[in-house]
């Protein structure tokens, strides 16, 4: 996830990117850069935030009247000047800049440099205006339709050349895209928040489309060319909701954005047969072969997510795998030993707990691999190995996308792992790669159910008490959609295994106490309805997250949250979202401040 901006108009070009791209800071803030033409192109770019652009823009100014601009989250190469944006051919003719990943980018760039090409950057966007060079023949528009149709992946590029003056050319492969129009100016932006307070008509570019912008105005195409009527968007949104891209709170707009998130961590590294490719894990399938253990380290969400992996590790790859709070394993003296991979999982990598557990299994002799969302965190440069998240900066505290795309890498693992132990065959691997690609519809789908999670939230907004029980992946659903809602609602809530409850906790069910219920599990689900009886038979409240297929569960339940029907083994990816939608909604209608909640921190990088 990355912020891309561009301009052609009769002002200076330089301060409206670098304010735009302010505005889209908070899509990534690694490195950030701009260039302008002003009969030739020049480019300034700089790491870090976007003050150290200003400082370098005050050193060396440049002066241009259109330009592009980008705010970078590295996905390919380390945060870096070299890697930051925009990115030019040899010539220096044409210039690039790009939000998201071009997947066959590195035979891409095999075959650039077979050809005598030299790169600059570790980047997959200069591959681009290598090739967009290449292709140029007069035409810069058709040099970006060859260029795209060589390209993979899920993308937004834009592109300048200086052979075209008052130009800009922009495609959208998922990645957003939206066109400002002004008054004799227009403007282009990952999202609208970044120029509203320019213009308030706008243009919304869709999948597979291309837009050519001049001072004049856009015109969208296809990708093939033809020409689409797009109709102008007036927006009339205050400020402080075109921050948070016209959701209420940064939560709900992260939520929403978990389908691309899912699809830009798959973002070629899973192919429709299983086979995975994961871009910093260096370990062969000997090492794979020699591993008796997986210990997953990790704190808060994060753990929740290693919940996810321990059971799935376990399950399809019959290896034995334990997941241990960080701030438990590092004084927990364990005996790790070196045939056994310790894997961090930390969104922001710096968490002082997780980067001391790692420490210690590093110390212990263990190879370390590090899922975290970070790219250059202090987790990452430990690991030995890592599997990056691409669900760009999570701004609210309460995490949701990140731990969704923590799910996703843990599934790429284990096909990794399984398919090098020979416990995942050919056919499991595909059933699950269709399934992991088939998420984003998915989610989309459950999203859309989203006025059954206020209906839910209504009910338990005003409860003391909430339980969450499910068995097995129902389980760890549990854990994180508890965490979820005592997070946010403050209301005291508490996960356990289904088959727990008549233990002890089922003392405190009365009338109307409610229990979220996951039911995804199907070789468990009779077991779990036991307990949905136990409940009801003490007047308990059910509210159930349950397959759409899934008929019974209404003659036991007060109320369904559904998701769609799929294999139980991705069903976590889904059910998560109902109770991230309910806590969030629990948390509006009891008036908190949702996305800085009270007394916690996005990372905890003390002890
Ligand atoms: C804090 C945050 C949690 C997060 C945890 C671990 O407690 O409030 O939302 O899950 O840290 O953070 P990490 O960056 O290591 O995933």
């Amino acid at each position: 996830m990355c912020g891309i901006m561009g301009y052609v108009g009769p002002q200076d070009a330089g301060p409206i990117l670098v304010d735009g791209l302010r505005r889209l800071e908070y899509r990534g803030y690694d490195s950030a850069g701009i260039a302008v033409t002003n009969g030739s192109i020049h480019v300034r770019k700089a790491q870090g935030k976007i003050v150290n652009l200003e400082a370098l823009l005050k050193r060396e100014p440049l002066s241009g009247s259109v330009g592009i601009g980008h705010t970078r989250w590295a996905t390919h190469g380390a945060p870096s000047d070299a890697n930051a944006h925009p990115h030019t051919d040899p010539t220096g003719e044409f210039v690039v800049v790009h939000n998201g990943i071009i997947e066959n980018y590195q035979s891409l760039k095999d075959q650039l440099a077979a050809a005598g090409a030299v790169f600059t950057s570790e980047t997959d966007t200069e591959v681009l205006a290598h090739i967009i060079a290449r292709e140029y023949d007069g035409d810069l528009v058709e040099a970006v339709r060859s260029t795209v149709a060589v390209c993979e992946g899920a993308y937004a590029m834009v592109v300048m050349s200086k052979k075209e003056p008052g130009k800009i050319v922009a495609v959208r492969k998922i990645s957003p895209l939206v066109v400002g129009l002004g008054d004799g100016e227009t403007y282009l932006a990952s999202d609208i928040p970044a120029v509203l307070h320019r213009t308030r008509d706008f243009m919304i570019i869709e999948d597979d489309e291309m837009v050519i912008v001049t001072s004049e105005g856009a015109t969208v195409k296809t990708i093939e060319g033809t020409e689409i009527d797009r109709e102008v968007l007036h927006i009339d949104w205050d400020s402080a909701r075109a921050e948070k891209g016209g959701y209420d709170h940064f939560m709900l707009k992260e939520i929403y954005e978990q389908p691309s998130v899912v699809t830009e961590t798959l973002a070629g590294r899973l192919d429709e047969d299983g086979t995975v490719w994961l871009e910093d894990v260096a370990f062969d399938d000997d090492y794979v072969r020699s591993l008796d253990r997986v210990w997953i380290t990790a704190c808060g969400t994060a753990f929740h997510a290693g919940l996810i992996g321990q059971e799935i590790f376990r399950r399809v790859l019959r290896l034995p795998s334990n997941v241990e709070y960080a701030h438990e394993l590092r004084y927990a003296d364990p005996i790790i030993g070196p045939n056994e991979l310790t894997i961090a999982i930390s969104q922001s990598g710096e968490t002082a707990d997780t980067l001391a557990a790692a420490r210690q299994a590093g110390e212990s002799g263990s190879r370390m691999l590090a899922i975290t969302n970070v790219v250059g965190s202090t987790l990452s440069r430990y690991a030995d190995d890592v599997l990056y998240t691409r669900a760009g900066p999570e701004i609210s505290v309460a995490s949701t996308k990140a731990y969704m795309a923590m799910l996703i890498a843990q599934y790429l693992l284990a096909l990794r792992l399984g398919s090098a132990r020979g416990t995942v065959d050919k056919e499991l691997a595909t059933r699950i790669a269709h399934g992991l690609h088939r998420m984003p519809a998915a989610i989309e789908k459950t999203l859309a159910a989203e006025p059954d999670t206020i209906r839910a939230a209504e009910e338990i907004k005003d409860a003391d008490d909430v339980y969450f029980i499910g068995r097995g992946l129902d389980y760890a659903i549990a854990m994180e959609g508890s965490l979820k809602l005592k997070e946010i609602s403050y209301l005291h809530s508490e996960a356990m295994p289904a088959g727990e409850l008549k233990h002890g906790t089922l003392a405190l069910i009365t009338d109307g106490v409610p229990v979220i219920v996951i039911l995804t599990q199907r070789s468990v689900y009779d077991k779990t309805i036991s307990a949905v009886q136990e409940v009801k038979a003490r007047g308990g409240k059910i509210i159930a997250v349950a397959y759409d297929t899934d008929e019974e569960i209404a003659k036991h339940a007060d109320t369904v949250l559904r998701i769609p029907d799929m294999p139980d083994l991705l069903a976590p990816v889904a059910a998560v979202v109902p109770l991230q939608l309910l806590a969030y909604h629990v948390a509006r209608m009891r008036g908190h401040d949702i996305d800085q909640p009270r007394n916690l921190a996005k990372s905890v990088t003390v002890e």
